[in-house]
């Protein structure tokens, strides 16, 4: 089996679930499995650490995983137009990563959810790519064959899946949302499993 890794944060849970449908999406291609994992909340106190293994959820991520995985889809909630600062946090650890050109020709994918439909669902998917970029990743997003990006009143975009998850961050997925995330999971599986051959 070949491994895509799906890397999220999620304070919620509205991120969490667009991570779930996006690995359903992966498995959906013969041969390809997802391994969920994020990371933990950044501390307010300097160098405070958890366990490697949370209470619950998903396993933390680590470097072996992103060494490991033929793809990624990376995915946070919107924080201020940008990315969560956990996961920043964490890929701000992967200078070795980097220097070893470890993800250099891997295909990647970005997700995000926001409270408001505006608020910022494009910029925080675009900051996500930044540091994929600079690992050499090749972005792949979501083309508009897929009709629920022509149709969608809440989440979906050509940069990458997305949910209007509601102040509250509440709101379920819609069924646009829910193919758009799985259509990005199967996608990025497909030109995972054509560049490894
Ligand atoms: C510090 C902070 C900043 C946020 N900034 C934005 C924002 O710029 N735009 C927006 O629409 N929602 C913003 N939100 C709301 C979250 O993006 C939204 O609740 C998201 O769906 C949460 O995802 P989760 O359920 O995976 O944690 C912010 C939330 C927090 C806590």
């Amino acid at each position: 089996m070949t491994d895509i890794l799906v890397l999220y944060y999620s304070r919620y849970g509205a991120t969490a679930e667009m991570a779930r449908l996006i690995a359903r999406g992966v498995e959906e291609i013969s041969g390809m499995q997802a391994r969920i994992r994020t990371v933990p909340p950044v501390s307010t106190v300097c160098e405070a650490t958890e366990d490697s293994i949370p209470d619950e959820g998903s396993p933390y991520a680590t470097h072996d995983d992103l060494r490991e995985c033929s793809g990624l889809a990376l995915g946070s909630p919107t924080r201020f137009g940008n990315m969560a600062a956990p996961l920043k946090y964490f890929l701000d650890t992967t200078s070795s990563l980097w220097l070893g050109g470890d993800l250099i020709g891997k295909p990647a994918a970005v997700f995000t959810s926001t409270s408001s439909m505006h608020g910022g669902q494009e910029t925080t998917l675009i900051s996500m790519m930044l540091p994929l970029l600079h690992h050499g990743m090749l972005l792949t997003g979501i083309p508009y064959s897929e009709t629920g990006l022509l149709h969608t009143e809440s989440g979906g975009t050509p940069y990458g899946a997305s949910h209007l998850a509601g102040v509250d961050s509440k709101r379920p997925l819609t069924e646009h949302e829910q193919v758009l995330c799985r259509a990005l999971g199967k996608r990025l599986a497909e030109t995972a499993g054509k560049l490894t051959g």
